[in-house]
């Protein structure tokens, strides 16, 4: 593995969101990630909210020469939904109080045509860290149709194999919230990951955590993943009982990171993934677990690997002791 290789460059797609900010700071954070690029998405809140949300979250980190861009509003194939304001806020940081001024402003670039830019200026070295809708890389996809060989990899956050969906029984919230696009992406032939409900469910990051994130830096960026994440625990704790019991929540997008640089923390299967785009099974994902020759056609497309069960206090972890490292100097 060349020197450049031996890091991961990361362009981290997103619809920030409480979870999603926590992965933001923890890739800003992880000595082995680098954040080339934030694109944005509709999703827990509008794509321009998503935009603004990164923006602030990059400058209140002092790391205000990432760029980002704004990318799909809605999804592609069935009409977009109100944000859940109830389970992120109403401006996907917990409704903070106030805002602390800054000048920083967003890539003129669509999202798409920016993940394109960067692939083909270094081929195979890109990883797409998605945890939002998968609307910019299915677009991405059309722009350039060799982007699954300009990348290196993509890992997303969004589906459920075996675990209960998040937003019907069988559909989770990034794959409902576009599934035509989502079984694109999975069709395409990248070498992709999906962390899911299934190992995301396992992992509970109590509000404690935060608050001691927050003393240890006593820094404006994690005061404010601290008062967001207090806002999303109450959510995740009304719901979940055994969730209630440390007033935490589900720590969903970060996953999606640790399962990059610590894939010996997951237990995966690999086999066809695909997205099921109508009828009461909308945004469900189906993997074919079984190498055996199906009657039924669909499942000739190429292989992703699904992480099904992870060692969550491992994670839980990892996520502390990265958060914990020197990495706010502003
Ligand atoms: C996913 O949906 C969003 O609410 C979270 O940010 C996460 O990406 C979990 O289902
Ligand atoms: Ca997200």
């Amino acid at each position: 593995m060349s020197k450049l290789n031996s890091r991961y460059q990361v362009i981290y797609d997103t619809d920030p969101g409480v979870d999603d900010a926590m992965a933001l700071y923890y890739a800003l954070a992880h000595p082995d990630i680098d954040v080339v690029g934030v694109t944005t998405t509709f999703g827990n809140v509008s794509v321009k909210q998503a935009a603004e949300n990164a923006l602030y979250l990059l400058a209140i980190a002092g790391r205000g020469h990432i760029p980002v861009t704004q990318g799909v509003a809605a999804p592609l194939g069935k009409p977009g939904e109100n944000p859940p304001a109830h389970i992120h806020g109403a401006d996907g940081l917990g409704n903070l109080a106030q805002r602390q001024a800054h000048a920083l402003r967003v890539d003129p670039r669509s999202s798409a045509q920016f993940i394109v830019d960067m692939a083909r200026q270094q081929p195979a070295e890109i990883t797409v860290v998605a945890v939002g809708p998968l609307g910019n890389l299915a677009l991405a996809l059309e722009i350039e149709p060799q982007l699954p060989q300009l990348l290196r990899a993509v890992v997303i956050m969004g589906g459920t194999v075996l675990e209960p969906g998040n937003v019907s029984p069988v559909a989770e919230a990034n794959i409902w919230n576009d599934p035509h696009a989502a079984d694109r992406v999975f069709c395409a032939g990248f070498a992709l990951t999906m962390v899911g409900l299934d190992v995301t469910h396992q992992v509970i990051l109590p509000v404690t955590l935060f608050k001691q994130l927050a003393a240890h830096h006593r820094h404006i960026a994690t005061d404010t993943l601290h008062h967001a994440v207090s806002f999303y625990a109450n959510f995740y704790s009304d719901l979940y009982p055994h969730v209630a019991v440390i007033h935490g929540c589900f720590g969903h997008d970060v996953l999606a990171f640790v399962a990059l640089t610590d894939p010996q923390l997951f237990v995966t299967e690999t086999g066809a993934l695909r997205v099921a785009t109508d009828g009461l099974a909308q945004g469900q994902t189906m993997l074919k677990r079984k190498s055996i020759p199906y009657p039924q056609g669909g499942w000739e497309v190429g292989p992703a690997t699904v992480c099904m069960q992870v060692q969550a206090a491992a994670c839980r972890q990892k996520i502390e002791e990265v958060l914990t490292r020197d990495w706010l100097t502003t």
